[in-house]
């Protein structure tokens, strides 16, 4: 069986068609989805017919969570307080985009979602078991990603919500973010994974695949619609809304080799 994982699309249209056409061409049995549709981008309302109309699994991200309780705080820590205003407008201008049906979509969508898959138990959330704000973290030692597995019955933990590629590698399983369709992982690019699962030897891979989308299109609907100028910088340039716009940060989330290490 092979699944599709997707996360963090944060309404932006053009990056999630890409996706779904790579996903597509990768021949993905089904496209799970870890959260975040909404906020920030200028595609809310699309984005959501859009996971609707493909059969995308999704579960319910902080940003989500907000929107469908009309505006207010997802929990997210912004290094910059002023762009944290900024935000609170982006989800003002999405909140008015969304009808009382899309809302009710983003207020039911479930906190998780399991697959048995063979003799495999996969777990989805969007920022950590329990946690919808929590992320997982490189710093974290294997003892506490192996107790987490163990916690909550699961071999293969796939996770969003901080926009990076990761992956711990355990005996008792792995712990796999995709990284984001729209939350400016890399520039102009967006990045998926694709959860290989034997049923019959229990073996499961994982692959990202980088998938570029017609960041103009993005770009221009956009400007039209009066969002925050600074987060379309952030989609361009590969950048995390909420992290600091200059640092060692940045270049640590887009270089590739380091997520393999534990
Ligand atoms: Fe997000």
């Amino acid at each position: 069986m092979r699944i599709g994982v997707l996360s963090d699309i944060h309404g932006n249209l053009p990056a999630l068609e890409a996706c779904r056409d790579e996903l597509t061409s990768l021949g993905v049995d089904i496209t799970v989805c870890l959260g975040d549709l909404v906020q920030y981008g200028p595609y809310p309302a699309e984005v959501m017919d859009f996971v609707i109309e493909h059969d995308m699994q999704c579960i319910q991200g902080d940003c989500d969570r907000a929107v469908s309780r009309g505006g207010g705080d997802p929990g997210d820590e912004f290094e910059n307080v002023y762009w944290k205003e900024l935000a609170a407008e982006s989800m003002k201008w999405t909140v008015e985009r969304l009808d009382k049906e899309k809302m009710r979509f983003l207020r039911k969508l479930p906190a998780d979602r399991r697959y048995l898959v063979g003799r495999r138990e996969i777990l989805c959330v969007h920022g950590l078991p329990g946690n919808v704000r929590g992320g997982a973290r490189e710093e974290y030692s294997n003892e506490v990603y192996e107790f987490m597995l163990r916690r909550n019955g699961c071999d293969v933990l796939l996770l969003g919500h901080t926009h990076r590629l990761f992956l711990r590698s355990l005996d008792s399983g792995m712990i796999v973010n995709p990284g984001s369709v729209g939350g400016g992982t890399l520039p102009r690019e967006s990045t998926v994974s694709v959860l290989e699962a034997d049923e019959e030897n229990g073996v499961v891979s994982v692959a990202w695949h980088r998938v570029p989308y017609d960041f103009e299109a993005y770009a221009e609907k956009y400007r039209k619609a009066g969002l925050p100028e600074i987060f379309l910088r952030c989609m361009e340039l590969g950048r995390d809304p909420r992290g600091p716009w200059l640092g060692g940060d940045i270049a640590r989330r887009q270089s590739w080799p380091n997520i393999f290490r534990s």
